[in-house]
């Protein structure tokens, strides 16, 4: 415990604060509090500058032109690829595929990887739709069979029934390591050790977790992992699918076209291509280079701070927002309170408020504090607790950019709210 608060201590968080130019900002007179970084985390000058720089620079197509822009963007292409893997301690860069988004990492994976006939998926009542609806729509394709374990109501993983659920059948679980709704975070190194004594496949949704713990791939043995680098401080439309090279290899390819091949043959009036290896296997046409130097410059940044230090550090504004949100009355926390087994957010509902896009529509409009309300893209959660997903519920995320003042901030906001509604 004392070496844990002598690194929080080490690390300058004001200093951190200034990197990141929106929160000098004032609305109205005040300053803002952004508490909405689960959904799209602030970047730093740091991602901001080296994506100018591509622009201001050497704004050409990498992996063709051999020209010295052509060539630059190349290197510096390849270096952000070099810096992800570092990031997620990926056993080769190669295993670092560019994506969109989060979204995009879990359909390359649910509509290429090859799983047997007949076999069954599971997934759970807690996974964001990216998360479960592209292995839905896989089984619907290819008539196998899928199973949702629900996950407990305080949203922790329901290890019992889903080690009932996974059999010798099951080729494949797709589980949110940390969730975007409740926080709560998957006991991964478990459930891997336990799909692959099956021979089954895991898919990790680390969207929530990689921006906000430390995440090693190799150590958790994860065989696919979906992450969003503008969820940690990367550039927006950006993401990334972590896969085990020899999975990504025997995969079927999910686009194609330019840049995928080493040679098109054209014989007795027949185009016959021989595809690259990945990661060019999955990453056709041209691509976002400035996205994916801007992400490279995000994890370079969050790992020069160190994730056990951010993680340390959310968890104790996490702790200060707990605390007060259990003693208020007509608050109403979904999902575990422990915080040692959560992500720095907190879902709540306000039950003298009917609809949590009040609440939230309050707390920006008095308050310029920044949550998100709604069903946070996890419907079957909603429903399992009994929550109308239309009137929704209140998110507030913290990150390593957030201090104090503003969880003092929200709270006072909320407390403001509630006298007002009674
Ligand atoms: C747990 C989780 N999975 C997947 C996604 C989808 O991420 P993206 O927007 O990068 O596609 C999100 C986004 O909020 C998420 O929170």
């Amino acid at each position: 415990m004392a070496t844990g608060k002598r690194l929080i201590n080490m690390v300058d968080w004001t200093k951190i604060r200034n990197d990141f130019p929106p929160l000098t900002r004032t609305i109205n007179g005040r300053p803002v509090v952004y508490l909405d970084s689960a959904c799209m985390a602030l970047k730093p000058r740091q991602v901001i500058n080296a994506m100018n720089e591509y622009y201001e620079q050497y704004p050409a197509c990498g992996g063709r032109s051999i020209h010295r822009f052509g060539e630059e963007v190349s290197n510096a292409y390849h270096e952000a690829r070099v810096k992800f893997a570092r990031f997620l301690n990926a056993a080769e860069e190669a295993e670092c595929i560019w994506t969109r988004n989060a979204t995009e990492s879990l359909n390359i994976v649910a509509s290429s990887v090859k799983l047997p006939k007949g076999s069954k998926i599971i997934t759970t009542s807690l996974e964001h739709h990216s998360g479960s609806l592209p292995f839905v729509e896989r089984a619907k394709r290819d008539g196998l069979k899928i199973e949702i374990v629900k996950a407990q109501s305080d949203g922790t993983f329901n290890i019992e029934d889903w080690k009932k659920a996974i059999d010798r059948n099951t080729s494949l679980v797709s589980i949110v390591h940390s969730s975007n709704v409740t926080g709560t975070v998957a006991p991964m190194k478990e459930i891997v050790e336990i799909a692959h004594d099956r021979g089954t496949l895991v898919m990790s949704d680390d969207a929530q977790y990689a921006p906000h713990h430390p995440l090693d791939v190799q150590k958790l043995d994860v065989d696919f992992s979906a992450i969003s680098a503008h969820k940690m401080c990367g550039p927006s439309g950006m993401g990334v699918l972590y896969g085990k090279l020899e999975h990504l290899k025997s995969m079927n390819m999910f686009l194609y076209g330019g840049d995928t091949v080493s040679d098109v043959r054209f014989e007795n009036g027949v185009i016959i291509p021989e595809y690259l290896p990945p990661p060019e296997k999955f990453e056709a046409g041209l691509q976002n280079y400035a996205g994916a130097i801007g992400a490279g410059a995000a994890a370079e940044y969050l790992q020069a701070i160190g994730m056990h230090e951010i993680e340390k550090y959310e968890r104790s504004l996490l702790d200060i927002a707990l605390k007060r949100l259990c003693d208020m009355k007509h608050v109403q926390i979904l999902g575990t309170k422990d915080i040692n087994i959560k992500t720095g957010l907190v879902t709540f509902l306000v039950d003298t408020v009917s609809s949590a896009h009040d609440v939230a529509t309050f707390l920006n409009d008095e308050f310029n504090v920044m949550v998100r309300s709604g069903w946070h893209c996890v419907g079957p959660f909603h429903y399992q607790m009994g929550i109308d997903p239309k009137k929704g519920t209140v998110r507030a995320s913290f990150y390593l950019y957030n201090n104090r003042k503003d969880v003092d901030t929200f709270l006072s906001g909320l407390e403001a709210l509630i006298e007002a509604s009674k």
